[in-house]
């Protein structure tokens, strides 16, 4: 089974927790986009969807799904989203693509935080994967000093700029034992708006697609 079939099949399977006349949280990415042109088909039983990116509200909308704003709606019943990584613990990492600070947001405003990825991005260690920073522009410097004190090798990701104007720090080398302390500390750094790592608020149910079909996990 290819990546892109494991990830079709946790798409659909997150359909399943949709009930009718909800707004839908939904996330960024590969997976994110299957999942979104699977709640396209089931559309008339929602009432609309906040997106974590411009790009997911874009897809969202040539689907003709309304897409609102979290201000409007308040609280959401879930949220689904892919990962970088994940921990048996639904610890993740996020971030590979930039959105990390709106996804972080409407986690954290939703009840239910589904997460679908291909069964290659279950780890026994956060790390592997360059841990994602939104940072302020002029603090690039400062946050990437702080990061090196923090045993990591923090490299300026190319050309981007986030949807909210901010640019990304990823950081190699960390072997990520404690995530949930490491993700407060990281957040203390100033000129750091979000790290890339969702362990305060981890994922609720965590969806893996490989050969065997869907696994879930649960919190
Ligand atoms: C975007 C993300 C994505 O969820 C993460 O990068 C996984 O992406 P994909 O589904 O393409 O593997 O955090 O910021």
């Amino acid at each position: 089974m290819t990546p892109e079939q494991a990830k079709q099949l946790v798409a659909e399977a997150a359909i399943e927790y949709i009930e009718w006349d909800w707004v839908i949280g939904v996330g960024t990415g590969s997976t994110a986009n299957l999942f979104i042109d699977e709640l396209a088909k089931i559309k008339g039983q929602i009432d609309g969807a906040v997106a974590s990116s411009e790009a997911s509200a874009e897809r969202l909308r040539n689907h003709g799904i309304k897409v609102m704003e979290l201000d409007q709606v308040g609280g959401l019943p879930i949220y689904v989203d892919g990962a970088d990584e994940s921990t048996k613990h639904l610890h993740l990492i996020k971030g590979g693509g930039a959105a990390l600070t709106r996804e972080k947001i409407v986690a954290a405003a939703s009840d239910k935080f589904i997460c679908i990825a291909d069964d290659s991005k279950l780890v026994n260690v956060l790390g592997s994967f360059p841990l994602p920073i939104e940072v302020i522009p002029m603090a690039k410097s400062y946050v990437a000093r702080q990061l090196v004190k923090l045993g990591g090798n923090p490299i300026l990701r190319d050309n981007v700029t986030t949807d909210n104007g901010n640019l990304i720090i990823d950081v190699h080398d960390m072997s990520i034992e404690n995530p949930v302390q490491l993700e407060a500390k990281i957040n203390q750094i100033a000129g750091v708006v979000t790290n890339g790592l969702f362990a305060q608020r981890g994922a609720d149910v965590l969806l893996l697609g490989g050969s065997e079909g869907v696994t879930k996990i649960e919190a």
